[in-house]
């Protein structure tokens, strides 16, 4: 249901009443399924929780030439499909889809920009937009440094009014650290940094944010979490599901440019970084930037020993037969691309010398789950012989999704006559804490960049500094190409070398 009114008091207040400066969203990709299952939806959304503003318009910007009405047709069939809230209203849909418009035309093509001038110069007169605009490139990654270029040309990159204009351009930002570099640069030749929103939508969900509350603005946790006290940390973003008909993309991208490089860097930085001095966009990227400079790099000759690649073989997944990644469409029979890899860095600082990070991410795992672990040293437990036997470390869970929520794994002592010790935990739930879905992580994000807040978006040097890390493995493991690929069957948890890499550590990745 809308909006719901819920009697829960720890809702109260909930809903941050903050409402953008009127404006027109132009989304290029208008045809792909990112704009009909997640941006629309997220708009409509935004529209029935009241938070655009009353002038706000939709322009989509894809090849097909279209009719309005068609357009308008096939997001309505996106909300009704996708949205966390569906079927549309009615009457929210009505008003919301006359600020819906589309412009026909190649990304390289002057004469389509020109095109799309008149028709933002056209609503802003008709809707009261007041010449502020958000590109939205949402288009495969070849046509980001095109349209970012004849944006520049149609003299888009300003506002004709002196409003704002802003762009979020979607991943992955470059294919290794020169390209991402080289990309940066024509960004910058036509937007000035301030107006740039690298989106990653991880940033936008509920529970990768409350990593910063739970660890700022609590007593309790942040004392703890250093070298001194945390033995190792784990991050896992599983999926149960294979490449889904983007084979093609894929074989170009593989688990460490799809995942790794943005989705899991960045979680890591959220669990590694200092507090920063506030909670504005620069303080807070400040202190990511940090973490990602302080990683010790993994240097080509060292693959072996700090990484693991991995691709799914047949299997099954939720109890039907899958294939292997090699028979997907638009896939090569011989690939070697990875759908799962595994590493093990390190963050050569004050707070966390010695402590390593674990990170592992794939398709075709058993089931969806992205989770974040911090295991604590154990304590000394000679005291209690024996009957510590089955005492297992304190483990902090932070469960990003499903199930979302935070479980802390502490000894007890069984009932009865003797100190014999268990496992036990206290487990919070947003469901049952909150009692309400939280909103979809494209919502809040595309709220952000029209407020221009970009505190959940990556900054330039950030993206760099992660690919950095990433491009070295990327030339070691094509110095390497792997031999025994697949190496896992679709439905299990990854190749058995990924186990014996912590097992030398004399560690074991968590069971979830
Ligand atoms: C995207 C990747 O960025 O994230 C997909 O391209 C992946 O391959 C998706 O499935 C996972 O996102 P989420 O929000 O479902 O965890």
């Amino acid at each position: 249901m809308a909006n719901p009114q819920s009697p829960n008091p720890l809702r109260e207040g909930l809903r941050m009443q903050r409402t953008p400066e009127p404006n027109t969203v132009v989304i290029f990709g208008a045809s792909g399924d990112l704009t009909k299952r997640k941006l629309v939806p997220a708009l409509y959304n935004l529209e029935l929780e009241r938070l655009l503003p009353n002038s706000f318009a939709v322009v989509g910007f894809a090849r097909r030439p279209i009719p309005d009405e068609e357009f308008r047709k096939q997001m309505l069939d996106g909300v009704n499909s996708f949205s966390r809230n569906r079927p549309a209203q009615p009457a929210v849909w009505e008003s919301f889809s006359q600020g819906v418009f589309y412009n026909a035309g190649n990304f390289d093509e002057p004469e389509a920009y020109k095109r799309l001038s008149d028709l933002l110069n056209r609503i802003d007169k008709e809707r009261g937009t007041g010449g502020n605009r958000l590109f939205y490139l949402a288009t495969a990654p070849e046509y980001f440094p095109v349209i970012v270029k004849q944006l520049g040309m149609a003299g888009l990159n300003k506002s004709p009014n002196g409003g704002w204009v802003r762009v979020i351009i979607e991943k992955p930002f470059g294919r290794t650290l020169d390209t991402a570099v080289e990309l940066n640069q024509t960004v910058h030749s036509v937007f000035d940094e301030s107006q740039i929103y690298r989106i990653d939508h991880y940033l936008g969900k509920e529970t990768v944010q409350n990593i910063l509350v739970f660890r700022f603005a609590n007593g309790i946790f942040e004392p703890l979490w250093n070298r001194n006290y945390v033995d190792h940390v784990q991050i896992t973003v599983a999926e149960a599901v294979g490449v889904e008909g983007r084979g093609g993309y894929y074989e170009t991208a593989g688990v460490i440019r799809d995942m790794i490089q943005n989705h899991i860097l960045q979680l890591m930085t959220l669990v590694a970084m200092e507090p920063p001095a506030n909670m504005s966009a620069d303080a807070v990227r400040d202190e990511k930037l940090k973490v990602l400079q302080s990683m010790r790099p993994i240097p080509p000759d060292k693959v072996g020993e700090f990484t693991v690649r991995g691709q799914y073989d047949f299997g099954s997944s939720g109890g039907k037969p899958a294939p292997r990644y090699r028979d997907e469409p638009s896939v090569s029979p011989t690939s070697n691309t990875d759908t799962f890899a595994a590493f093990k860095f390190f963050v050569d600082n004050w707070r966390w010398s010695g402590v390593p990070f674990y990170l592992r991410s794939g398709k075709r795992l058993p089931k969806r789950a992205t989770e974040i672990a911090i295991q604590f040293r154990q304590p000394p437990l000679q005291l209690f012989g024996r009957m510590a036997d089955h005492h297992e470390p304190n483990m902090l869970a932070i469960r990003v999704q499903p199930n979302e929520g935070i479980d802390l794994k502490f000894g007890s002592k069984v009932p009865g006559q003797s100190f014999n010790i268990r496992p036990v935990k206290m487990d919070f739930r947003y469901g049952a804490a909150f009692g309400a879905e939280p909103p979809e992580a494209y919502e809040r994000l595309q709220l952000d960049c029209m407020l221009g807040d970009a505190t959940l978006f990556t900054r330039a040097d950030e993206v760099e500094a992660a690919w950095s890390l990433i491009t070295p493995i990327i030339d070691g493991w094509a110095a390497s190409p792997p031999t025994d690929l697949p190496n896992y069957e679709a439905g299990t948890w990854g190749p058995k070398i990924a186990d014996e890499m912590l097992g030398r550590d004399g560690r074991s990745w968590r069971r979830l």
